[in-house]
């Protein structure tokens, strides 16, 4: 596996890549990897020539009093972990290689933003957008591998490459999950052991909430959701919504693709999950 840290080296590589025909699939990452990481790698190992993984923690989606200084980070595990995974480049550039000074333009996200995180993190999503637009200039890739556990990341990014006419397609993997149905996350490690005993009812809550949906209403739905989180954990929910997707609108019906989301915080790590469904 080759490691890669400057931006100018990145674009070559790919360049050469793309000369001698081959695919490249991208995988965007912000490090500390785990299996849901891992799962994007392996489809775009089974799909295209090359796999390219950054590894980027980008500051401009974090907001001053969010948790950019304390976010995980182990580069030698993740270099060991990309290998045994069939990374072909791992991208590790300095903030310095992506934003060598002030972005002389500045993007915003402009729809599927006023809802869910969006709302709740001011400028994020256009911090995501803006280092995602970089790097897909640089990596150039073919497909670019998205994970479903970060749902609206994935509708505002395939907003962005359906407007900007990126020559590339956005694939999404499910989320991967540990066994007791918490969704893989770098931040579960901040999670004390009383709080990790009681995070997978986060997902029991939302299956719990797509099987009540069926036969009561989107409120209905989010109180109960709400009281059974309240009452079985110490996270402090910061929302619960139930939206069409990828729209994220709110529901005139309960009719077509649904999403419920949920976004908690507990002592030092915040956690999202989501459910995908149809109804008829
Ligand atoms: P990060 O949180 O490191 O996630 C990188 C990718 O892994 C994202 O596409 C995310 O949805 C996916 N992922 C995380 N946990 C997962 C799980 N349990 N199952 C499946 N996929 C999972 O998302 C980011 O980084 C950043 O915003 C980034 C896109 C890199 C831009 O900075």
């Amino acid at each position: 596996m080759r490691i890669i840290s400057s931006s100018k080296e990145m674009q070559a590589y790919s360049a050469e890549e793309i000369r001698n025909g081959n695919t490249i699939g991208f995988i965007p990452t912000m490090g500390y990897l785990h299996e849901g990481h891992l799962a994007l790698v392996k489809k775009s190992v089974s799909e295209c020539n090359k796999s390219v993984m950054s590894i980027f923690v980008n500051p401009l989606q974090f907001g001053p009093n969010e948790d950019f200084d304390k976010y995980p980070r182990d580069i030698k595990r993740d270099t060991l972990l990309a290998k045994e995974a069939g990374v072909d480049v791992l991208f590790y550039p300095s903030a310095d290689e992506i934003y060598p000074d002030d972005l002389p333009v500045k993007m915003t996200a402009t729809s599927r933003t006023n809802v869910l995180c969006g709302a709740k993190r001011p400028g994020h999503f256009d911090g995501v957008v803006s280092v995602l637009t970089i790097l897909f200039h640089l990596v150039q890739p073919n497909k670019a591998y998205f994970g479903q556990k970060d749902a609206q990341q994935v509708a505002v990014v395939k907003g962005l490459v359906d407007s900007f006419f990126f020559p590339l397609e956005i694939v999404t993997v499910d989320t991967v999950r540990e066994v007791d149905g918490l969704a893989k996350s770098s931040r579960n490690v901040y999670l004390s052991e009383n709080e990790r005993n009681q995070a997978p009812l986060l997902y029991q809550a939302l299956k719990a909430g797509k099987e009540a949906l069926a036969h009561q209403s989107v409120s209905q739905t989010i109180e109960q959701m709400k009281a059974t989180i309240g009452k079985s954990t110490s996270a402090e929910i910061d929302y619960i919504e139930i939206l069409s997707y990828p729209e994220l609108t709110k529901l005139a019906e309960k009719k077509g693709t649904i999403m419920i989301a949920l976004a908690v915080q507990f002592k030092h790590a915040r956690l999202i999950d989501n459910l995908i469904f149809m109804l008829e």
